[in-house]
């Protein structure tokens, strides 16, 4: 409840799900006012203070808004409503709809995504209306669904069907569930009807109140403070900002004759929740990855390090918060290349110089010579994303789609646009860039465990695929420097870029293996084969699929 304030602060009085509150007037955002004083945890922070991902959606008079550039001084006599304030008929309606679709995976955008439909819910918008739900998304970003199962949410909760009693856990294994999410994601990640209502367990969530706060300093230090808004001002924060540098690929092709070359750019991974932990003094550290969505990208988060570090120091638990222009500046990246492959296979990936790359490519294709250069830049990983052996399965299936165009009496006039592959963990996808517009998807990754859940992850993997090779960078310039912040502008595809994906899950009895990954690829390959495999990604082609309907 509020904070106590010095006795010449003004106060402001609203009422937070149902309930009547009264915070100082100090010039912090609504976010901070929720998250702070009034221990709501419903709004999460993705970007705050950016106002760009939507995380932080809340419904003000019954309105959607953004709370992290919403002046808390502007909600004076308002009533503001959070996912946990909806109605309990509401709240289950939304949650029962999100997990029958597969809607939700790491959560962590979902309520503020929630927040947003209800308000569209509430003006009786149509369970039909897509190009309403896609104005409305256009607010919000998830990097793990891809859109399709949130326009399938919306439709389901709207439509005043009710969601199969299966769908919903009766007779549906949710432990298998949670195996198949975990697989895919490659780290823990639960499955369950409160997941989409924010309850995770993030981090910034679970950090016991009280705890100091902790922000880098930009120097490899740290700065702490009591609150969060307090570290901030202490460290003069810069905010993110949008750079006059365009991302372009960042490496020269190597020298030779080649069948097809490929110069990929800087991307950002630009998961929605920042790095984040706490710890007590002599106690292990909450994990940043409290329930997936990162794909590999928080593998080396220093988050966890430096709250135990710091709460030993300190003698008293301690919180550690990464701002998403921290996450941006200082987490790890894709490793750029420029490669030629031969037509008989062989060639060369020139990379961004990232330990391990070599055995990666390797795995899949052994007539891949790699030679590692070191460029000014933000860290690398192999650890993201099938990092390495992605853009050797990418070369080979191009190669492969151009030489079946380039056979003699080839249909010619339109690029191929099929392409398989098969992952180092023994899963296979073949993607088809329809020329109806739907993006078709075959895959085989041994036992199913759940359709749900396995179709959420292929679709995700799908938009990401589509983002890498068509409108995703980050601008990095001479000196190494990331020069954009702002999370819009690392090119995530928005929900009405997306083309409907068709997915067809093959089970076998085999063990189960992660699938997307090997979805990734395939899209990726059949993407720019369709489009003409441009040498530089981003293509800055948007996936425009031919004349067919998107979803
Ligand atoms: S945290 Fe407010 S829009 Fe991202
Ligand atoms: S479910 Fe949307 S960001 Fe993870």
């Amino acid at each position: 409840m509020p904070d106590n304030p010095a006795p010449e602060v003004p106060m402001i009085a609203f009422t937070v799900d149902g309930v009547d509150v009264r915070v100082p007037d100090n010039g912090v955002s609504l976010l901070a006012a929720l998250r702070g004083g009034l221990d709501v945890r419903s709004a999460k922070a993705g970007c705050n203070p950016q106002g760009q991902c939507g995380c932080c959606t809340v419904l003000i008079d019954g309105s959607p808004r953004v709370a992290c550039v919403t002046p808390v001084r502007r909600v004076s006599g308002r009533v503001v409503t959070t996912v946990d304030g909806l109605s309990e008929a509401d709240r289950t309606r939304w949650s029962d709809a999100f997990m029958a679709t597969g809607a939700s995976q790491c959560g962590f955008c979902t309520p503020g995504i929630i927040c947003r439909l209800e308000g569209l819910r509430s003006k009786g918008v149509a369970a039909d209306d897509k190009p309403a739900v896609d104005r409305a998304l256009a607010a919000h970003l998830c990097r793990c669904t891809g859109w399709q199962t949130i326009g399938e949410a919306w439709a389901l909760a709207v439509s005043g069907a009710a969601p199969t009693a299966a769908a919903l856990g009766a007779g549906r294994d949710l432990e298998a569930a949670s195996e198949r999410a975990t697989i895919e994601g490659r780290a823990p990640q639960r499955v369950g009807g409160d997941v989409s209502l924010g309850r995770a367990g993030f981090a910034e969530d679970t950090a016991p109140r009280g705890a100091l706060v902790a922000i880098p300093d930009g120097a490899g230090g740290w700065i702490t403070a009591e609150t969060l808004p307090a570290a901030r001002e202490r460290a003069g924060t810069v905010q993110g900002r949008h750079g006059t540098v365009e991302p372009v690929p960042p490496l020269d092709l190597p020298e030779g004759e080649w069948a097809l070359a490929l110069r990929t750019s800087w991307v950002e991974p630009a998961y929605l929740e920042t790095d984040a932990s706490w710890c007590e003094p002599g106690g292990e550290p909450a994990s940043p990855i409290a329930n997936g969505g990162a794909f590999g990208a928080k593998e080396q988060s220093i988050a966890m390090a430096a709250a135990r570090e710091l709460a030993d120091l300190h003698g008293r638990p301690v919180r550690v918060v990464l701002s998403r222009e921290d996450t941006v500046r200082m987490g790890p990246k894709r490793p750029p290349i420029a490669a030629g492959i031969r037509a008989d296979g062989t060639g060369v990936i020139r990379v961004v110089r990232t330990p391990g790359y070599d055995a990666a490519v390797h795995s899949v294709s052994t007539g891949l010579v790699i030679e590692e250069v070191d460029v000014a830049g933000p860290p690398t990983s192999l650890a993201i994303r099938g990092a390495g052996w992605v853009e050797a399965a990418v070369l080979s299936a191009g190669l492969e789609a151009k030489l079946a165009r380039d056979i003699p009496g080839a249909v010619t006039d339109s690029f191929p646009r099929v392409a398989t592959v098969t992952s180092p963990d023994g899963a296979t996808a073949t993607v088809a860039i329809g020329l109806d517009g739907v993006v078709r998807v075959d895959l085989e990754c041994g036992r199913i465990l759940d359709d749900i859940v396995l179709r959420s992850y292929v679709i995700g993997a799908v938009h990401m695929a589509l983002g890498w090779v068509t409108s995703e960078g980050l601008a990095v310039d001479d000196g190494g420097e990331t020069s954009t912040l702002t999370i819009r502008s690392f090119g995530v595809l928005r929900s009405a870029d997306m083309p409907f994906v068709e997915v067809s899950l093959h089970g076998t009895d085999g063990e189960a293996v992660n699938g997307s990954d090997a979805v990734f690829a395939a899209t990726a390959a059949a993407i720019w084969s369709a489009q003409g495999w441009p040498v530089d990604w981003p293509t800055r082609q948007l996936p425009d699929l031919g004349p067919g309907v998107k979803q």
